[in-house]
């Protein structure tokens, strides 16, 4: 009896030792102390001991039990202990900034050019406005002076929501309207925003993109005030100056009506930006008709104003040489992280 309380003895401390982790310890206190382990077996051989040596090995195995509960305690202090400071680093070692870095997004092109642009307009004076892209009929047609047969009405240039009574505005200048309505002049706003056309998207042409429109009512306002406003504002979004080619334009909401083209940013002698005419068409402008103004409560007697309105999405792929418009709207990151 004597050896065998030795063998476990010299058994458990071993293994005890050996245990790193508090799984492994678990095992070695089930093998020793559990309800079937070799403790519980020793004490079922010392009832079958002599009295005298139950007398002499009953307290032995007291002890022994006693010992190694204490043994387990300690080294299960220890490990535990062990295991925390492990945790405790590995919290410390972790870098939150590391996931954040990679997913770090970039601000959308149309972003960009949106903010340049409306700090240039405020820059000039004029105030930035901003109105839905569902409108009604009247904001985007009738008031704008487009008469009741005119192809854009149609379901196949506009997309209609009929039982709103509404449709996808095509262009800016419902904003003009609303802001007429709203204000007494003078007034001077742009509006940079989303217009939708029903029409077959390629390299140049979606159904959705954006427009800037400008329009400014006092008093006095002439073609000159107009030109010298469009210079100015195509001098500070290229940082330079451009000359500008004033063409004859149809535009109902306008009365004299012209295409404004400007001289290619890019080039001296022609480009495949400017398709080798040195001159990029930017913009529809001209002096606001009386009927629009007499549609908004305005008196055209006393008031008079221009207005013109550029595809903002045009000016963004000239400004970043963006060549597909498709690009712009497709949200693919490697695009989209070069802004
Ligand atoms: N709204 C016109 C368009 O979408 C542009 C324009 C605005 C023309 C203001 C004249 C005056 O083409």
């Amino acid at each position: 009896m004597h050896n065998r309380i030795e063998s476990i003895q010299s058994h458990f401390t071993s293994e005890l030792t050996t245990s790193s982790t508090l799984a492994d310890l678990e095992i070695v206190r089930i093998k020793y102390l559990g309800r079937q382990g070799i403790l519980v077996d020793l004490m079922t051989e010392l009832k079958m001991l002599s009295h005298d040596d139950k007398k002499i090995f009953g307290p032995l195995c007291n002890k022994l039990k006693a010992d190694f509960q204490e043994l387990h305690q300690a080294k299960l202090n220890q490990l535990y202990q062990e295991e925390q400071n492990l945790l405790a680093q590995k919290a410390a070692a972790f870098d939150v900034s590391i996931e954040k870095k990679s997913l770090q997004g970039s601000l959308h092109p149309y972003t960009h050019i949106t903010r340049e642009l409306e700090d240039i307009f405020i820059s000039m004076g004029f105030a930035i406005a901003d109105g839905p892209e569902l409108e009604t009929e009247f904001h985007n047609f009738t008031a704008l002076n487009i008469p009741q047969d005119h192809p854009a009405r149609s379901e196949s240039d506009t997309f209609w929501l009929p039982d709103l009574h509404r449709l996808l505005r095509t262009q800016t200048s419902t904003v003009q309207i609303r802001a007429m309505k709203k204000n007494t002049p003078p007034i001077a706003i742009a509006c940079p925003g989303r217009v939708y056309r029903n029409e077959a998207t390629d390299a140049s042409h979606d159904f959705m993109f954006m427009q800037i429109e400008c329009l400014y009512i006092d008093k006095q306002a002439s073609v000159a005030n107009l030109l010298a406003v469009i210079k100015e504002f195509l001098q500070k979004l290229f940082g330079k100056e451009l000359k500008i080619r004033v063409r004859p334009g149809f535009f109902p909401f306008v009365e004299p009506g012209l295409e404004v083209d400007a001289e290619c940013p890019f080039c001296t002698v022609g480009c495949s930006t400017c398709k080798h005419t040195r001159w990029i068409e930017l913009m529809g402008a001209g002096i606001v008709h009386p009927n629009v103004l007499i549609h908004c409560g305005i008196d055209p007697k006393i008031y008079t104003g221009f207005a013109f309105g550029s595809g903002l999405t045009r000016l963004a792929m000239l400004k970043y040489h963006i060549s597909d418009i498709r690009m712009i709207h497709s949200g693919k990151i490697n695009f989209l992280r070069q802004f």
